[in-house]
């Protein structure tokens, strides 16, 4: 990423354009890459928040009927990571409503900023007492230990990363114990219209197929009805992952980017013993992309 895109995709975002659409043009990409998504996501940081702020009811219904559909799929004592948090507006409202005792719950998003503005609004919105830790991650290479999660979810969160889905998928499916729980928009069940928006906006399809060549197995599709854009409707997937990894963890472990290579916190760093390599952690949001690394082997 060039700093230059940033203040391009800034100025574009002041017009009031569509800054994935401008930048997926200008790098001549057809998808939205991960690059992408960071700059047009992290110039929006703050209009979720305010968003939910002016909607309040309507973010309480999308959260209520998550939260119910989640409650029914996790078990006492499960752990639970939310990809793709944004601004920790739906994680914050589901998980007040929770019915379900948790052991740890995570989440991650690829923008800092939406995370930093989103962490405000978990504090001062939260009613669950379950301790939340944020990082800022890819979904590409999740900085977390093979099989060390017993539930994931999403809201909306692959949705993006159009023809990215089964590289996403099989990274979710090697942190997964148990099963995936993901609120997306669903290509299939939309109009003629909406298809047409989803395509021109480099969204996700085929989520059943997609799991099923990937070894998975879609339990359900359940359609969401508070959904706040028709053109955009959301569906829930309950999903098992492939069950070729048998040696699960108890408890959620942070490692290198898309492997097993434990971090371990080093004062205000996260330090790789293995490999040499050191994750920044900016206003204690650890900063878990494989791009952010630095190599300091001198230090193993
Ligand atoms: C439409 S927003 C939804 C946010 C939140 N889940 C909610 O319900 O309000 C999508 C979020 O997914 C994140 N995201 C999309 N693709 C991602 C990826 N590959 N890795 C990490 N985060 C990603 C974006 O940064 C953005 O915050």
């Amino acid at each position: 990423m060039k700093f230059i895109d940033v203040l391009e995709a800034k100025s574009i975002y002041q017009k009031g354009e569509n800054v994935t659409n401008y930048l997926r043009k200008k790098y001549g990409s057809e998808d939205n890459t991960s690059e992408i998504i960071e700059i047009a996501y992290d110039l929006q940081a703050g209009s979720y928040v305010e968003n939910v702020k002016s909607n309040f009811d309507k973010a309480n219904c999308y959260a209520n009927e998550l939260s119910n559909i989640l409650s029914d799929n996790l078990e006492c004592g499960d752990s639970l990571l939310d990809v793709g948090t944004g601004e920790i507006t739906t994680l914050t409202l589901v998980l007040n409503k929770l019915k379900t005792e948790l052991f740890d719950v995570v989440a991650l998003d690829i923008s800092w900023s939406r995370l930093s503005v989103g962490m405000q609004f978990h504090q001062e919105h939260r009613r669950s007492k379950f301790p939340l830790k944020v990082f800022v991650a890819d979904i590409k290479a999740i900085p977390l230990h093979e099989k060390c999660v017993d539930v994931v979810t999403s809201s909306h969160a692959l949705e993006p990363n159009g023809r990215n889905l089964e590289t996403l998928l099989l990274e979710l499916f090697r942190v997964t114990k148990k099963k995936l729980v993901l609120f997306e928009p669903s290509y299939e069940l939309n109009s003629e219209e909406g298809k047409d928006r989803m395509d021109k906006l480099g969204y996700i399809k085929d989520i059943e197929g997609t799991v099923s060549r990937l070894g998975g197995k879609v339990w359900d599709v359940v359609p969401i009805r508070h959904t706040s854009n028709p053109l955009n409707p959301t569906a829930c997937y309950i999903i098992e992952p492939p069950k070729h990894i048998t040696k699960h963890l108890d408890v959620v472990t942070y490692c290198v980017p898309g492997t097993n290579f434990e971090l371990k916190l080093d004062g205000q760093h996260l330090f790789s013993p293995d490999t040499g390599l050191v994750f920044p952690v900016l206003d204690d949001i650890a900063v878990l992309k494989t791009s952010s690394a630095i190599l300091a082997t001198l230090k193993s």
